[in-house]
Parts: structure tokens; C-alpha cells; sequence
């Protein structure tokens, strides 16, 4: 019993000790701690951050990340360009006019074309090898239903958008074209001018003001078949008419566009919720392409002020416009040279007058790339077949650059240019 007596006495002696030892360290670190300079050193190696002065409120500020597109000398642009039955050669054409190495496209023949001319325009696509040295075509394997005049138009788009942003992220400028489209200016042409102008502007026609859209597109109601049947069908409209929307302001335009990187973002990733109601509104609008991008646009406060009212295109609308423009001929020629746009719609398949583009404006052989910086230094291996290129990035502007260069700074340098953004 004498043997345990003394450790009786242990038990209190040791939480003593201990809690003297805690008050020791906690009465220096105090002292340590006060020193600002300290405690801010301390800081940087503890997990915890010391909250901000001023917590965040709202999330969404948060979510609007900066840029992450690696800046290059010359811009990148993501190109998609679709077609429908039978357009599987245009599309061929249109791409091939359109190529150039440092870019990114997809293209993409709708369901209504058959599964064999799906699979002839990827095996093209696949078999040549220029594309297969660069990389930077992707054919739309899952095709999808596009409704002329329906939202599936758009949702294509969308589906298209975000395929280029998953496989080839990295470019500055996403354009919408179809194969009954063609350049009228070369890559080098379109790459040098646009080198020289900030990466934020979005070229997109717009106007407030719906006109006899309002009666005609706002207010009827139309379902698209093509969001739920397998078959295409026309749009079909719904007996009852709805009011103009008062949560956001309607915008109208060009189905044309060339949009920012960051600005398809915003559209994809929907941190805002802006996209996304405007998306459901226009699911039963009639020619939703003629607006949604617009109403986005023009609704977020962010991006407003980054439009510049132009479609990059030349169209020729009869007078009165009918649903569709007419057809290009050889006689819109000079006009077409004349719009100093760098695409024009809509042409024939094999129209001549396309002919007389490749040879006059591309100086593009039948089958053959537009000639330019990146072509010239393309040399092709005599033993085993591949491609050597020398520097993708050089360029080699011609007269198509001067004319694009009027178009471009015409617009950005108009009078009260600030103050004409989407009114
Ligand atoms: C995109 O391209 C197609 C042509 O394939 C066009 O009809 C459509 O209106 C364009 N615009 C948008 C916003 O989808
Ligand atoms: C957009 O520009 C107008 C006119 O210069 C200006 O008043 C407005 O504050 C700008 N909006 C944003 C969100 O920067
Ligand atoms: C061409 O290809 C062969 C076989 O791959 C290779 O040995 C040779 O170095 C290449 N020539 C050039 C100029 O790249």
C-alpha cells in the first residue's frame, strides 16, 4: 500500500504541468502575434486565410473568371460550318477556302442527311493529310435535327460551340457559317486584320427595335418538332399569343455573327442565369438564330458594351426581305468586293461566281488551299509523305487585308461609337 501512496499524489500534478506549458505558449504567441508583420508571415504558411475586410456577398462575381486563352501574336479563329442533304461537297469546298493551320473547325451535316454522306465527308476529312498534320477539323459524329427557322438551329449551334471549346479551347473568335457560304478575303487576310484590334469585340447586328417582328415573331407562339421527333418537320404554331417580355429587353438581327471567346463562355458554362432563361424564352420563338445571341448580349451588362453592329457579311436581301436572300450570281461580284466584308451568302452549289472568287480574290486552285504564309512554307516530305511546316504564325496579307482593314476600323472608330452598343 506505502508503494502506491505517492502515485496517488501523480494525477493532479501532471494536468498541472501541462496546462501551465499551454498558458506559457499561449501568453508568448500572444506577444508574437501582435506584430502585424508577424502574423501576416504566419499566415502565408497556415491553411487558414484570415477573412477578407470585406466578405463577398454574392457568388456570382466570383464565377466571372478572367481569360484563361493563352495570348498569341495571331488570333485563332473556331469556325463551324454546317450544311444539310447533299451539302457534303460544299461543305468540302467552304472548308478548304476557309483552312488555315493556327484555327479550329467543326463541321457538321444534320440528320436529315444520310448516314452515307455523314460518313463520306469524315472519311474526306480524316484521309486528307494536311488536316491530319494539323488536327484542327472535327467532324459532328452525333448529328443533330435542324429545323430551319426553330430553336434546334440554335441548340446547334450551341452543341457545335462547345465541342471547339472542349477539343481546341484556345482560340479568340467563334464564327456560325453554312456551306451555302464563302470567304471573300483569305485567312491572312482575316488573321492579319484582326491581330490589330482588341480580342473582346463582338461583331453581331442588332437593333432594339423590333418592327413588325413584334406581331409577326414576339408574340406568336411556335413548338419545334425537331426538339422531340426523330423526322424533320415544320415549326407549328400555337393558337394562343403571348406578351413581349418585361424581365429582359428583345433584341433582333443578323443570324451571322462573330462572337468572343469569352462571350460563348458566358453562353456554355451559364454561371449567370441569363443565358439559360433566354434560351427557354427563344425554345418557342420563331428564327430564334435572329435573336437569342443578341438578347443575351445586349441584356448582360458585362458584354453590352463589347458589340459592334455588323455581321461581317454580305447578304442581298430582295426589297421587300423575303425569308431567304437570294441566291449570289456573277453580277453581285463587284458589289460583293465593293461591301469590303470578308464572307458572303448565299451561293449556289458550284455557282460560278465562286469560281471567280477562288481564281480572283483566294487564288485558289479547284481542290486546292488558299495560298498564303503558312501554305508557302508547307513542304511535303519526298519518303515517308508528311508535312513539315515552318512557322504556322507568319502571314502574308494581301489586298483583301486592305479591304477588311476600312470595314473594321469604319466601325470602330464611327462618331459616338461608346454610346451606340445596343440601342
Ligand atoms: C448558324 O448557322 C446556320 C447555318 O447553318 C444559320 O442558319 C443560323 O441561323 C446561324 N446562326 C445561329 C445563331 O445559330
Ligand atoms: C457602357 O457604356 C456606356 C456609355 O459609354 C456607359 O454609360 C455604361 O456605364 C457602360 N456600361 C458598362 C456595364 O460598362
Ligand atoms: C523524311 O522522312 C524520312 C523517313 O521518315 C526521314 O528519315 C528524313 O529525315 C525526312 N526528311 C526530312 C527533310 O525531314
Amino acid at each position: 500500500m506505502e508503494t502506491k501512496a505517492p502515485q496517488r499524489l501523480k494525477p493532479w500534478l501532471l494536468p498541472l504541468l501541462a496546462s501551465l506549458l499551454v498558458s506559457c505558449v499561449l501568453i508568448s504567441l500572444s506577444f508574437f502575434f501582435s506584430s502585424p508583420s508577424l502574423r501576416h508571415t504566419l499566415a502565408l504558411f497556415s491553411l487558414y486565410t484570415p477573412p477578407s475586410s470585406n466578405p463577398p456577398l454574392f457568388i456570382e462575381p466570383n464565377l466571372r473568371l478572367p481569360r484563361v486563352v493563352p495570348f498569341t501574336a495571331v488570333p485563332r479563329i473556331a469556325y463551324l460550318i454546317s450544311g444539310s442533304a447533299g451539302d457534303g461537297s460544299s461543305i468540302q469546298r467552304t472548308l478548304r477556302a476557309l483552312y488555315h493551320p493556327g484555327n479550329r473547325y467543326a463541321v457538321h451535316l444534320d440528320l436529315e442527311s444520310s448516314p452515307a454522306e455523314r460518313l463520306e465527308l469524315a472519311a474526306a476529312i480524316r484521309g486528307d493529310p494536311v488536316y491530319q498534320r494539323f488536327g484542327n477539323v472535327w467532324v459532328i459524329t452525333r448529328a443533330n435535327l435542324v429545323t430551319y427557322r426553330g430553336p434546334t438551329m440554335v441548340a446547334n449551334t450551341l452543341h457545335a460551340a462547345a465541342i471547339l471549346l472542349k477539343e481546341g479551347g484556345d482560340w479568340d473568335w467563334f464564327i456560325n457559317l453554312s456551306s451555302s457560304d464563302y470567304p471573300l478575303v483569305t485567312q491572312d487576310d482575316l488573321l492579319f486584320t484582326l491581330s490589330s484590334i482588341p480580342r473582346h469585340w463582338n461583331f453581331i447586328e442588332h437593333t432594339s427595335d423590333m418592327g413588325w417582328k413584334e406581331t409577326h415573331r414576339a408574340r406568336p407562339v411556335i413548338i419545334d418538332p425537331g426538339l422531340y421527333n426523330l423526322r424533320k418537320s415544320e415549326v407549328f404554331w400555337v393558337s394562343q399569343k403571348r406578351g413581349v417580355p418585361t424581365a429582359f429587353k428583345l433584341f433582333t438581327g443578323s443570324a451571322w455573327m462573330m462572337l468572343t471567346h469569352q462571350f460563348v463562355e458566358f453562353c456554355l458554362w451559364g454561371w449567370d442565369n441569363l443565358p439559360r432563361t433566354v434560351l427557354m424564352y427563344y425554345a418557342n420563338f420563331l428564327s430564334s438564330p435572329e435573336g437569342y445571341f443578341h438578347t443575351v448580349i445586349c441584356n448582360a451588362d458585362e458584354f453590352r458594351n463589347t458589340t459592334v453592329n455588323h455581321d461581317l457579311h454580305f447578304i442581298s436581301w430582295d426589297n421587300p426581305p423575303k425569308q431567304h436572300p437570294h441566291f449570289l450570281t456573277l453580277d453581285d461580284f463587284q458589289n460583293m468586293i465593293d461591301s469590303n466584308a470578308p464572307f458572303a451568302r448565299k451561293f449556289g452549289r458550284d455557282d460560278p461566281v465562286l469560281d471567280k472568287i477562288d481564281k480572283e480574290i483566294l487564288s485558289r486552285v479547284p481542290g486546292g488551299f488558299v495560298p498564303g504564309g503558312w501554305f508557302d512554307a508547307l513542304k511535303k516530305n519526298t519518303t515517308d509523305h508528311h508535312y513539315t511546316v515552318g512557322k504556322v504564325a507568319n502571314l502574308k496579307p494581301g489586298p483583301g487585308a486592305e479591304r477588311l482593314k476600312r470595314l473594321v476600323l469604319g466601325l470602330l472608330l464611327q462618331d459616338n461609337f461608346d454610346q451606340k452598343h445596343c440601342i
